[in-house]
């Protein structure tokens, strides 16, 4: 088991590793655009751990292992012995005697890496309460097609300092860009990751500075799942982080903008920008598909 290769932090993987993963989800999209037979992995099955909410993750994982020629099997402490006690580990154990890999979405990130220490296949992070690295895949994958290479680029995350933006600061550690970071006091990302990344990370509270010369602004809900009682005070902390047309005018011309979804109109992004004819934020939804296809290859074939 120990020397199993998992996928719970953008840290697991190489800077190398990830940029192969990258052109592999292009060239994956494109076969798949093209209408290219990509059944490489006959009767391999995912086992799909849901403890939380979700459109883009379950319709994604399932489909491209459709498409990867195995199945998919979908899981909810509901419905399992998961949600009635079953230890993660002897849960991890048996579900892993039975399936090929694994995705997990939950809330403690210890849940994943419990998991994972205690199963025989590849363990994916399907989003913890600390880290959503999948989205992070999809999102260097829509960089790279509109703009090349993320390296040495200036990115601005607004709003909340949580598992997105805590996936950006590895992101930018792992795929070398600066990341500056604009949020309300009090909602910044954990202080351990900051420091290990001061070097290209710094963290303000005021988004029309954090935004100027940036070539991406990033941003996601004011509250994540599990802190929908906060909402309305978040609501209110959180107003003037909202990623809108006047914020994008202090950043660079050309700035892109990315939202993982699902998007408040009119909270941290207005409907304008996310209505406009020419945002990437569909394309960043749609390469969940293609980047988690090819992280389910590269795990299958290390595991082989
Ligand atoms: N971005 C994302 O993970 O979306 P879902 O919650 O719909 O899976
Ligand atoms: N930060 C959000 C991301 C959803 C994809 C959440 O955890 O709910």
């Amino acid at each position: 088991m120990s020397d199993t290769r998992h996928f719970l932090s953008l840290l697991d993987f190489s800077p190398a590793e990830l940029g192969q993963m990258i052109q592999r989800a292009i060239e994956m999209k494109r076969e798949h655009l093209e209408g290219r037979d990509q059944r490489s992995f006959p009767g391999k099955v995912l086992g799909m751990i849901f403890a939380k909410s979700s459109t883009r993750t379950r319709v994604s994982f399932e489909a491209g292992m459709a498409q990867l020629g195995g199945h998919a099997m979908f899981l909810s402490p509901q419905d399992t012995q998961l949600g009635r006690g079953e230890p993660i580990e002897d849960s991890a154990r048996v579900i892993s005697s039975m399936v090929d890999i694994v995705m997990i979405r939950t809330f403690g990130h210890d849940i994943v890496e419990r998991f994972a220490a205690h199963s025989s296949v590849p363990v994916i992070n399907a989003l913890t309460d600390d880290l959503h690295p999948c989205q992070l895949l999809a999102d260097m994958q829509t960089w790279v097609e509109h703009r090349g290479s993320i390296a040495g680029k200036r990115v601005c995350w607004v709003g909340d300092g949580n598992n997105m933006c805590q996936s950006y600061i590895n992101a930018a550690r792992q795929f070398d860009f600066e990341l500056s970071i604009a949020c309300p006091p009090g909602f910044e990302p954990d202080a351990h990751m900051l420091e290990a990344n001061r070097d290209r990370v710094q963290v303000q509270h005021q988004p029309a500075r954090a935004v100027v010369g940036a070539d991406l602004v990033v941003t996601d809900v004011w509250a994540s799942m599990g802190q929908e009682e906060e909402q309305q005070e978040r609501a209110a902390l959180f107003a003037p982080y909202q990623v809108n047309a006047e914020l994008m005018s202090h950043a660079n011309s050309d700035a892109l903008y990315m939202h993982c979804l699902p998007a408040h109109r009119g909270e941290e992004i207005s409907a304008e920008l996310m209505d406009a004819s020419d945002t990437v934020i569909w394309d960043e939804a749609e390469n969940r598909l293609h980047a988690q296809k090819a992280l389910m290859e590269t795990l299958l074939l290390a595991n082989s």
